[in-house]
């Protein structure tokens, strides 16, 4: 399915600032587009909105494929949602239930039978690295982070949904972890071949997961290109929003130049 968000914007209350301002995006089948920006730049107020948990104050967001798109909001959201997977900022697994009845809450919603709930479980615990026997009847609270996440991803994936939402959905791992996790997450986006919207605040993982990266800043979309159209963005000549892009992309970068560097002659640089 292709996304395209058209002129969306969101004012919390009647008086408050624009949590998301007159934003426009285009998201391809299949494809990874990726949001990036600081904390409280209107990340996941824009992934809300296109699965309709928050309703835009206005703007259009359209879902299709091959030529014919519908308004989202003429869609009844309940069924909208079921079709749309959404991966929680912190998990969002359901405490008290377990990791089979989180993963199979959208197909026992959906009203499918229990063997085939059943059956569709251990396939996405064992498609998540989960071994079903082991984990199938464990609490959330029994689970390590990456575990919880990896549940939140195969939950997410239930009923074969077309888009993934995606919050943050590696932020609070440990580095190894988030490695696996986002190697995990491209595999199984190719081969599963759902559009997909991450959110994150980190440049480099925005760098090395999206087809495509829109940098958000105050609600709006102040850089959007390939990984590649960012990393050759000029010098900001006193444009405060390159300025603002290219301190975002300089710590990725110098990691980067530094590994290089020590690679090729095993020292680090000065
Ligand atoms: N329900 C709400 N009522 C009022 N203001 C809200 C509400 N939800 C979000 N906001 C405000 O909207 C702005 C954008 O919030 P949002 O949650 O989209 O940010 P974010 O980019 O996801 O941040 P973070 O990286 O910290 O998760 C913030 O200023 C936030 O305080
Ligand atoms: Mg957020």
């Amino acid at each position: 399915m292709a996304l395209h968000l058209e002129n969306l914007t969101k004012r919390f209350g009647k008086a408050g600032p624009l949590a998301v301002d007159d934003l426009s995006l285009e998201i391809e089948d299949g494809k990874v587009l990726v949001l990036v920006g600081e904390s409280g730049c209107g990340k996941t107020t824009t992934l809300k909105m296109i699965n309709r948990l928050i309703e835009p104050s206005s703007g259009t967001v359209w879902i299709g494929k091959d030529g014919s798109r519908v308004d989202t909001c003429l869609l009844d959201p309940v069924v909208l949602r079921r079709s749309i997977g959404f991966v929680f900022q912190e998990d969002g697994l359901f405490p008290h239930m377990t990791v089979a009845a989180n993963v199979g809450i959208t197909p026992s919603l959906l009203g499918w039978t229990t063997d085939r709930i059943d059956a569709r479980t251990a396939e996405l615990l064992k498609l998540v690295h989960l071994d079903p026997e082991q984990f199938a009847k464990r609490l959330p609270a029994d689970l390590s982070g990456g575990q919880r996440q990896r549940v939140g991803f195969a939950r997410a994936l239930a009923a074969g949904p077309s888009v993934l939402l995606l919050d943050e959905p590696f932020g609070a791992l440990d580095p190894l972890t988030r490695d696996h996790l986002q190697i995990e997450f491209q595999e199984l986006q190719r081969k599963l071949g759902f559009t997909a919207v991450l959110v994150t605040h980190d440049m480099a993982e925005a760098l090395l997961l999206g087809d495509r990266i829109a940098v958000l800043r105050d609600g709006k979309i102040i850089a959007e290109g390939t990984p590649r159209d960012l990393l050759q963005l000029g010098p900001s000549q006193g444009d405060a929003d390159r300025a603002y892009v290219d301190d975002l992309l300089a710590t990725p970068r110098r990691s980067a130049q530094r590994l290089e560097h020590l690679i090729r002659s095993g020292e680090n640089p000065a």
